[in-house]
């Protein structure tokens, strides 16, 4: 077991039997109600190991939400809070998060809401949501295809992260996740970009040690600028343009991953053109990312939309966009204001290349 000092809450790593989440349940929630959230996935593949190896979660209710993307919305959130209701679940009680970063985002916000505030505990499922999602107290839903406009920062008591769940997690979604894990490594560790890179590539196995590096990427971030005021902002690298390119195409399900995947092509792009971004660093950034990742086909309408879209981004201040854009592969800067104009050349400029959206 893999413990880390995390702000205020226990962050361990390893298998969930071996953890002190049965010690948890017994002493601090021993009386309390326990509720389950789950998607229709992890409540097929993981939902199982939790309920049989923790006899204190026999009785816990289990609320079932829709799978995807596109049912992270308040009309969801309202139909938890009021099950909650329902089952008489008070302040004291227990919410546990089982799943992926729709699932993590989504409870943490149900659950920090709740009777101003109830203790979730979040156990991530996939791969994008144990190495990003689940840890930093961000919580929230979009707001039609705004992403997360609507959210607090909020802790679990504590994030159990177990890497046997990602057993049954698909090929697509293994890949959304690496696209964060890429994003770990271009923001700070040059040897982490190419160690991840060469791991999809084949070279070596997937293992703990890697999952293990980058959340500790994040989580060293998190812990000198929790609310985000400063360094913290460079984990949006590629999330300007990402989550533009989400929102635009939630109704053909590109992946969270897969958007902010392209979204740091483009903003390395930026990069180059307004950051001192060598040509050498962008090709490799370039080749490496979109070897993976197909880029989607955009219209003309298509960008003018998406560059309407990026005037709602939250970083955003006084009516200016703000991106965050590499200096080298492992050196990030934040809070750069890049213009519409520049926006439109990038969008220009990748409009042509080739297609292979699934
Ligand atoms: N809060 C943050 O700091 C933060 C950071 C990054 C991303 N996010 C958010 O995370 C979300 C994306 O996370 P995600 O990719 O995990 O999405 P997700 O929760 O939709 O999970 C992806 C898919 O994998 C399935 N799945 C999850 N675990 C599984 C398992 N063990 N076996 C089989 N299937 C499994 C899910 O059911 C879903 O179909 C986005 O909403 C994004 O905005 C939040």
């Amino acid at each position: 077991m893999k413990y880390i000092e995390a702000q205020n809450y226990k962050l361990e790593i390893g298998s969930l039997v071996n953890s002190s989440l049965s010690e948890l349940l017994k002493s601090s929630y021993a009386k309390s109600k326990k509720v389950i959230i789950v998607d229709e996935n992890t409540k097929e593949y993981c939902l199982d190991a939790l309920i049989t190896n923790f006899d204190d979660l026999k009785e816990a209710e289990v609320i079932l939400l829709p799978v995807g993307e596109e049912n992270k919305q308040l009309f969801i959130v309202q139909n938890v809070w009021e099950a909650l209701t329902e089952y008489g679940v008070g302040r004291h009680d227990l919410i546990i998060n089982l799943g992926g970063g729709v699932i993590t985002d989504m409870g943490g916000f149900i659950a920090s809401c709740y009777k101003r505030g109830c203790d979730f505990i979040n156990i991530p499922t996939s791969l994008l949501s144990m190495v990003d999602a689940s840890l930093g107290g961000k919580t929230g839903v979009n707001l039609g295809y705004y992403k997360n406009q609507i959210g607090v920062f909020s802790n679990p008591v504590a994030l159990f992260l177990d890497p046997s769940f990602l057993e049954t997690l698909p090929d697509d979604e293994y890949l959304s996740g690496y696209a964060e894990m890429i994003k770990h490594g271009l923001i700070s560790d040059a040897q982490l970009f190419t160690d991840v890179i060469n791991c999809m590539n084949g070279e070596f196995e997937f293992n703990e040690e890697l999952l293990i590096r980058c959340i500790e990427v994040k989580n060293k971030i998190v812990l000198i600028d929790p609310n985000e005021k400063g360094i913290r902002k460079i984990l949006n690298f590629g999330h300007t343009i990402g989550h533009v390119i989400e929102g635009f195409y939630m109704e053909s399900s590109i992946s969270h991953g897969h958007a902010v995947a392209i979204g740091m092509v483009m903003e390395a792009y930026i990069s180059m053109k307004k950051n001192g971004l060598s040509e050498i660093e962008y090709m490799t950034i370039e080749n490496s990312i979109l070897g993976f990742y197909g880029l989607p086909k955009f219209s003309d309408e298509d960008i003018q939309e998406m560059i309407e879209m990026l005037q709602n981004d939250k970083k955003n201040s006084n009516n200016e966009i703000k991106c965050c854009l590499l200096k080298s592969i492992g050196d990030c800067t934040y809070d750069q204001v890049v213009s519409e104009k520049i926006f439109l050349e990038t969008f220009l400029h990748f409009k042509n290349k080739q297609i292979n959206l699934n």
